[in-house]
């Protein structure tokens, strides 16, 4: 391994200027939850970073370092505390930004993706019933209007825009998926002069499949319809540079992300924001305030009411640091390598049906699979029971299991810190769980 001075286990690059390679046991050693040993004295195999991420030592020291030297509130105080604090708050602001290829200025706090993607929801919402004024009336929706989803979508950018369509009058309508569960290029003729905004998932949660964002990105500015990527998968594991995929609005969590929970962002294209009526109102967003009435800040401040979560802003900053320490070429390699292991251990169980792409290629390190007359929640207690934590059940994508024609699955999800050792310890656990139940294996 090589480390730097904070104890960041960095990529080293291979010989020959191939991608940098990621030594998996070196960052492993960063995270202190996987020394931990549980099922009988058996290492912790964290198999469920797509449900949230472990998190590095460096993160936890810089959230609990801002607690212990310099604990304010930001953009209020006149003391220096409070100075410190908003600086570093806006410093991680700039480094959440650059690490997903955006403007300060264009990177919005919110407590998680959901809340970002609500934001995004509610505004077309308020400003259909004429708030934000005269700007904001490009975002105003009426019948006849047309906004349009995926069947791959996390409840997260799928809900809000049922709630977009039962608001305004606007009919939802929705992109298919290939059997194989990627969103259907062919269903993209749906995407029509009377689209508005299209919704889509940059990495599913469920099957790890990647969306090629390019055409569809292009077929919505064809038509003049907003684009609002979910990119709260593929921000941790991807390199992701959202001013060069060219989608207008985009969110992701921290927690996915190596960085801690309560914290999120969302990215709007600068002159989007600067149009964006409010989504929640109160302190630190307002200019001025009468009895009557009230103007707001310019973004992001507009966005960001109440008091803010600055300490784990601060390590969402850390945590964007430490994978760009690492490489984002070099995780996405390392990860493609553990995808490929994954696979092949579904694949060579007996009775095990793969949920999504049978391939490495655009996918993530997240892999879905239905034991043959087993339920998912007993495939994870015999797992469970062997030291392996993965998720079961519908993963908050019910429309794509029923896809695949079941209710919930299991699932398997990888972050930096996983080794071939995780994923062969999964594969023996795995092996075991239909016999468990006196069923062939
Ligand atoms: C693809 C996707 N979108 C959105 C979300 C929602 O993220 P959060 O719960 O952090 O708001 C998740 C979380 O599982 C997800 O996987």
């Amino acid at each position: 391994m090589s480390s730097t001075t904070d104890g960041i286990a960095a990529g080293s690059h291979a010989p020959g200027g191939a991608a940098p390679r990621l030594d998996a046991d070196a960052v492993r050693a960063d995270f202190p939850v996987l020394a931990r040993r549980l099922a009988g004295d058996r290492p912790l195999v964290y198999l469920d970073s797509g449900a949230t991420a472990q998190k590095p030592q460096v993160v936890i020291d810089a959230e609990s370092s801002f607690y212990e030297t310099l604990n304010a509130a930001v953009h209020r105080g006149a003391h220096q505390l409070a100075d410190e604090a908003t600086q570093l708050y806006e410093a991680a602001r700039e480094t959440v930004a650059g690490f997903v290829g955006a403007q300060p200025d264009e990177i919005v706090w919110t407590k998680n993706a959901t809340e970002g993607l609500n934001l995004v929801a509610y505004s077309f919402i308020n400003a259909t019933a004429g708030r934000g004024g005269r700007a904001a009336q490009r975002f105003a929706l009426s019948a006849g209007d047309e906004i349009v989803v995926t069947e791959a979508e996390h409840h997260a950018n799928l809900v809000p825009w049922q709630e977009v369509a039962a608001h305004t009058g606007a009919t939802l309508r929705w992109l298919t998926l290939t059997e194989d569960g990627r969103i259907d290029p062919a269903s993209l003729d749906i995407v029509t002069d009377r689209t508005r905004i299209v919704a889509f998932t940059h990495a599913q949660n469920v099957t790890g499949a990647v969306t090629d964002v390019a055409p569809i990105v292009a077929r919505a500015k064809e038509v003049g319809a907003y684009t609002v990527l979910d990119a709260c998968q593929s921000v941790p594991h991807l390199p992701v540079d959202l001013g060069a995929l060219g989608v207008d609005f985009a969110a992701f969590s921290s927690h996915k992300m190596l960085g801690p929970t309560g914290v999120g962002a969302l990215y709007g294209r600068r002159e989007l924001l600067a149009d964006l009526p409010p989504f929640l109102t109160g302190g630190s967003m307002v200019e001025v305030v009468t009895m009557e009435s009230t103007t707001f800040m310019p973004p992001p401040a507009r966005f960001e009411a109440g008091s803010q979560m600055i300490a784990q802003v601060v390590g969402m900053a850390k945590a964007a640091e430490y994978l760009t320490t690492l490489g984002m070429d070099a995780v996405a390699a390392h990860e493609a390598e553990i995808a490929a292991l994954l696979l092949d251990a579904v694949r060579s169980v007996p009775g095990v049906r793969l949920l999504g792409p049978d391939t490495t290629d655009s996918r993530l390190a997240t892999v879905a699979f239905d034991v043959d007359g087993v339920h998912p929640h007993d495939v994870g207690q015999v797992l469970d029971a062997r030291g392996v934590a993965v998720r079961v059940g519908h993963h908050c994508a019910q429309p794509i299991h029923r896809h695949f024609g079941v209710h919930a699955s299991t699932r398997a999800s990888a972050g930096p810190y996983t080794t071939p050792d995780d994923v062969a310890a999964f594969a023996a656990a795995l092996a075991e769980v239909r016999p468990f139940f006196g069923l062939e294996a």
